[in-house]
């Protein structure tokens, strides 16, 4: 039976040791010294997907956070409350090893990862989309392609996409998957 290859784990102190590099020395640096603490205090649960030269191919970090109701209203194909802000997930930390990038393989497989376990979250408790910070334009038009919109200041490169969004396109990937993997 064809297995999903890409299924991410939450990180432990053996992969942090691996020596990880995405060329990005904050997200390195986060990966190396905080992924592990972060996920014991509740702060931050940092997941990977395993394997390739250096152990670790990337990894990403979810948080719970929360969005202004205005910056998304137009994004969300719904009658929203009144209340300001609205519950929703901070894919905080993103990253790709170093020679593993620009192949449209691994950051594509491991965002359906991180969107596919935000579906989870928000069957469990309310989260009205996943959000984040572009560190650049390059990765702002990475995000795009998968459906996420800019929101917020101009400059500032915040980027959301809706739950109900990724829900179908979730779908959508599950049955592409399906097609191509019959007996899965
Ligand atoms: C951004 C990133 C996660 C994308 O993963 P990937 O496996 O390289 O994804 P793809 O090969 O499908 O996408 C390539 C696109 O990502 C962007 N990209 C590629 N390498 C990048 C890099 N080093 N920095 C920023 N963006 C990059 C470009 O928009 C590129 O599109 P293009 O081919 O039209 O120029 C990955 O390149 C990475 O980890 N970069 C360094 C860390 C980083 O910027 N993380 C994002 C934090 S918001």
């Amino acid at each position: 039976m064809a297995e999903w290859p890409y299924a991410t784990v939450l990180v432990t102190k053996q992969d942090v040791k691996s020596g990880f590099t995405s060329g990005d020395r904050h997200l390195d640096k986060y990966f190396a010294d905080n992924a592990v603490r972060n996920g014991r205090a509740d702060l931050g649960q940092t997941y990977v997907l395993r394997g390739g030269p250096s152990g670790v191919q990337g990894y990403y970090t979810l948080v719970s956070g929360s969005v202004a109701t205005d910056d998304i209203r137009a994004l969300v194909e719904q009658n929203l409350p009144r209340y300001e802000r609205l519950g929703a997930i901070l894919l905080g930390r993103f990253a790709v090893q170093k020679e593993l990038q620009g192949q449209g393989k691994v950051g594509p497989a491991l965002l359906e990862e991180a969107l596919r376990r935000s579906v989870g979250i928000a069957d469990q408790a309310g989260c009205v989309g996943v959000y984040l910070d572009a560190k650049n334009d390059g990765a702002a038009r990475f995000y795009q392609r998968y459906g996420f919109s800019r929101i917020g200041e101009p400059e500032a490169l915040q980027m959301f996409v809706s739950m109900k969004k990724v829900r179908a396109s979730i779908q959508a990937a599950q049955q592409e998957w399906r097609k191509v993997h019959p007996s899965a």
